[in-house]
């Protein structure tokens, strides 16, 4: 892949690796066991439950409603470090089929070489026929599947599909694109799970929220809106939750969990990067306590 490439629409591959291949040990120390990095979920404000088991609840919750723990062919549009498909292959639903064909997009080489080692590791325990695991580092825009799938899911990429300077009607187009290649990959009764951050006030945009610029510098948000228009006719939209809540915790923790390992973070990434981390999460934090960011998922049947 060329780095420098705007490969189409959103993040460059540059930027995107700007952020993810900061390196593997790094997000190691702050991130939980899983490896997952986007919004855990618990079962609700009063629950106390560890961040890796919140996570699990998430992956259950995307394997569930997008079908992926019942379909033998599997997308996972921003794989990161492999966790849904490694789970989509250990968690059956009773009675489904063995997971067959699972397919991983990411940008970023230090994930795709995680996610690929720990598949391999994972293989004896997916029982037999094994299923063929396909880590492309290769963005959905350029992405031509070998056959249709039962279910996609995309956990936290949708946020890097289009950039700050992107008029409104063009970002729609965007997400619209990416919403009917989705379909046309789905087999006909196919479903998808989308999770992403969004604005959570209309008048906000990517000037208001400077540590976001810094930290995801070619990124913009969605609205809630701009996803029910970008859908309309071609996914119908089964649940819509906002869980604002569950990513201020999981930032918070986060937050937590790198200041615990801050000595090690300097040595690995150097103290600036490190202090940008800090702040972004912090303030990531705030923006969802404080309703300035939502956390919306969606299950999405195809029309
Ligand atoms: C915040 S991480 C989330 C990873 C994973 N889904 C999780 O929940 O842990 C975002 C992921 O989206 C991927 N990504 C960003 N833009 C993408 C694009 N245009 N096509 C495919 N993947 C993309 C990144 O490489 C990264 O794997």
């Amino acid at each position: 892949m060329d780095e420098t490439k705007a490969f189409g629409p959103g993040a460059s591959a540059a930027a995107i690796r700007a952020h993810y291949d900061v390196g593997n040990a790094f997000y190691r120390l702050w991130l939980d066991e899983t490896m997952t990095y986007s919004a855990a979920m618990w079962r609700d404000e009063q629950d106390t439950g560890s961040l890796a088991d919140a996570q699990r609840r998430k992956i259950a919750w995307h394997l569930h409603h997008s079908g992926a723990d019942r379909t033998d062919a599997v997308l996972d549009v921003g794989c990161g470090w492999g966790g849904m498909l490694r789970a989509a292959a250990a968690t059956r639903a009773e009675g489904a089929p063995r997971l067959a064909h699972g397919v991983g997009l990411t940008l970023s080489d230090a994930q795709a070489d995680l996610a690929r080692g720990a598949i391999a590791q994972d293989m004896p325990n997916f029982g037999s026929p094994s299923p063929r695991f396909d880590i492309r580092l290769e963005s959905w825009v350029d992405h031509k599947p070998a056959e249709p799938y039962g279910a996609i899911v995309s956990i936290g990429a949708f946020e890097h599909f289009t950039k700050p300077e992107d008029e409104p009607a063009a970002k729609i187009a965007i997400y619209r694109d990416f919403f009917s290649r989705c379909r046309d990959w789905l087999r006909p009764d196919g479903r998808m799970t989308l999770q992403t951050i969004a604005y959570g006030d209309p008048n906000l945009d990517a000037a208001a929220i400077p540590f976001m610029r810094d930290i995801f510098p070619d990124s913009d948000l969605p609205r809630v809106r701009d996803i029910l228009t970008a859908t309309d006719g071609l996914f119908e939209v089964e649940r819509l939750r906002n869980d604002r809540v569950d990513y201020a915790r999981t930032c918070d923790i986060w937050a937590n969990n790198l200041r615990t390992h801050r000595a090690e973070a300097v040595a690995l990434v150097g103290a600036e990067q490190t202090r940008r981390y800090e702040r972004y999460l912090k303030f990531s934090g705030w923006g969802f306590w404080s309703n300035h960011l939502h956390l919306l998922r969606f299950r999405l049947k195809r029309r």
